[in-house]
């Protein structure tokens, strides 16, 4: 969603916000825009559409060393140029740019109003930037920032510019990201680390509360008392590289094709072959507490959500614990009993996605121990759990997550190792499962060289304008997660159905217009599996296959993914699922990286 960018430094800071505005594009909006401060004024250029199209309005000798910029998902008023971010008061002395929202925005307009100020926009933002530049001690800039936000209430990462102050910007969190970048006499600011890659090697991010002023020599951190707050910078772990398409044609594309890799990046360090079982370091619960675990709750949303249905699917069959997922708002606004003997698990690939953060907190304010499955180091569910597994996958800058989901069900592939080790699970069981999990990135990379296949199945896949996703047991998840990605990147209407729930209605809905995708693993389902692929012909119902094994005359079109060990066959079946998506995307011409409607990181309830 929106995206704050910030750069204060020795070059001119044009390029480098709209350089750090196109990186956080990823992220979904509908307007852009800057502002810059030079010669005691502030110049502010801002525009609905994209990045390019803001850059391509802005006068040629633009400059300054000290700016501020945003890219805006809409959210009080609707699209346009007025509302785009920066805001600024009426004399045009300050500019802010807001991630989050304000609650008592209404109550501020009123006031703002009763005392004469024309409001220029729609948005909750703008009265920041009035109600600064209305402070009686504005000279001292973090200071009027630190009043006025004591007088706010919601949530907001923001970055403030003043004209007569070119020299400084200040930021403020609470509740949205704000990370500060530290390089060569140049400091930045944004919401988002992929700004900050290519000027920045360290990172330091601000806590809910905290505010500080960044001058292009380093920053200066306290909290909203204006107490100040020692801050630790970390090496950013993030290479531009990852940022970029590297010779493919879209991100998604190239994450599907990085999960090889990715795969071998969530195991490496973390088998411990003496003991047949997976080394954990970041999830700090001895054996004994982990004996003590009655039952896993997994708590996640959309695709995050689905993989932790494969992860409960994992440790149910590993470790003999009960499992299940749930999808965190539902979880969060049905008042949920929090069992002290449960542990709760949060996925997220961006860690900033609000339901789960949320949800995560309304366990933790009733005592129960939360653990993370996390792609975004120092992202706020990284740092509102109490320990849990990187998923190492790299930067994912497509709006449909690939490799996440795929290295979310590795992570819980070896948590279920490890609570399985020190539960029932027999030497010969870990072994078994650490030979399949070693062989997975080998078999991933089979899987896409056939990708010429899985693309001309996408072809006859394309025309429909809607197709179920039907598995059973542990092929039931790979079917939401494949109905997912097929609806998210192409547009077409698809829904997964338990195989044996068909019969009780959908059945229904077969025809030769409505294709069906079948997962089919190698288990001991698949004589049941293959009765529901004859129930859809029988309906003269199209069947494309994706199995282990061959179901021969039964599909119309077939996908095969290698045997391995049966607890990993999801995990494998769901990356044909992924290019079929990919390719029927292509095929029709969609917007595969960034769909209609969609965000990278969801961060409104
Ligand atoms: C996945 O393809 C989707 N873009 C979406 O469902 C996503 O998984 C969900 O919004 C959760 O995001 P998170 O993993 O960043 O928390």
């Amino acid at each position: 969603m929106c995206g704050i960018v910030g750069y204060v430094g020795r070059q001119d800071g044009v390029p480098v916000l709209l350089e750090g505005l196109a990186r956080v594009e990823y992220r979904g909006y509908d307007s852009a825009g800057l502002a810059v401060a030079k010669g005691g004024a502030l110049r502010v250029h801002k525009k609905e559409g994209r990045v390019g199209d803001l850059a391509a309005s802005l006068p040629k000798r633009l400059s300054g060393t000290t700016g501020i910029a945003h890219t805006r998902w809409a959210t009080h008023g609707p699209p346009s140029d007025v509302n785009a971010h920066p805001h600024v008061d009426t004399g045009c002395d300050v500019a802010v740019v807001h991630n989050g929202m304000l609650e008592n925005a209404e109550e501020l307009r009123a006031e703002l109003q009763a005392a004469g100020v024309a409001l220029a926009s729609d948005t909750d933002t703008e009265v920041l930037a009035h109600l600064i530049a209305a402070d009686d001690d504005v000279d001292d800039l973090e200071g009027a920032v630190a009043r006025v936000l004591q007088r706010v209430t919601g949530s907001y990462g923001i970055a403030v510019l003043h004209a007569a102050q070119p020299d400084r910007i200040v930021i403020a969190r609470n509740g949205s990201p704000v990370i500060i970048g530290i390089g060569e006499r140049e400091t930045m600011v944004s919401s988002d680390v992929a700004a900050l890659v290519r000027h920045c090697r360290q990172v330091v991010h601000l806590d809910d509360g905290e505010l500080a002023t960044l001058t292009k020599d380093g920053f200066q951190a306290s909290t909203l008392g204006r107490r100040p707050s020692p801050k630790q910078a970390t090496e950013l772990d993030r290479a531009p590289e990852e940022y970029e398409k590297g010779g493919f044609q879209h991100f998604l594309a190239k994450e599907i094709h990085e999960q090889p890799e990715a795969v071998e990046r969530a195991l490496s360090g973390r088998i411990e072959d003496r003991f047949a079982t997976a080394h954990l370091g970041g999830i700090e619960l001895t054996p004994r507490e982990l004996r003590a675990v009655r039952r896993i709750k997994v708590l996640g949303c959309g695709s995050a959500y689905y993989s932790g249905l494969m992860g409960a699917g994992l440790i149910e069959a590993l470790a003999r614990v009960p499992a299940d997922a749930e999808p965190a708002a539902e979880f969060r606004q049905r008042n949920p009993l929090i069992e002290p003997d449960t542990l709760y698990i949060a996925v997220s690939q961006s860690g900033e996605t609000l339901d789960t953060l949320l949800a995560v907190e309304e366990v933790r304010r009733k005592g129960g121990r939360v653990l993370g499955m996390v792609n975004v180091v120092g992202s706020s569910i990284a740092r509102a759990v109490e320990g849990g597994i990187h998923l190492r996958a790299g930067a994912e800058v497509s709006v449909a997550s690939t490799k996440s989901f795929t290295n979310t069900v590795v992570a819980f592939a070896l948590l279920a190792l490890h609570l399985g080790r020190v539960r029932d699970l027999s030497p010969a069981d870990g072994e078994r499962l650490i030979a399949g999990l070693r062989a997975l990135p080998g078999q991933i990379a089979e899987i896409l060289e056939r990708e010429d296949e899985i693309a001309a199945v996408a072809e006859r896949l394309a025309p429909a304008h809607s197709a179920f996703f039907i598995g059973r047991v542990s092929g039931f998840p790979a079917a939401l997660e494949g109905a997912q990605k097929l609806k998210e990147v192409s547009y077409i209407h698809a829904e997964a159905y338990p195989a044996s729930e068909l019969k009780h209605g959908p059945l229904a809905l077969i025809s030769p217009e409505m294709p069906s995708v079948c997962v089919v693993p190698d288990d001991h389902l698949v004589a049941k599996n293959r009765s529901a692929i004859e129930q859809i012909r029988a309906r003269g119902g199209e069947t494309i296959v994706v199995a282990q094994t061959s179901v021969g005359d039964l599909a119309d079109a077939e996908s095969l993914v290698p045997r391995c060990e049966p607890e990993l066959a999801p995990l494998l079946l769901n990356i044909p699922l992924q290019v079929l998506a990919y390719h029927a995307a292509v095929e029709l011409g969609r917007d595969v990286d960034q769909p209609r409607n969609l965000a990278k990181s969801v961060t409104v309830e």
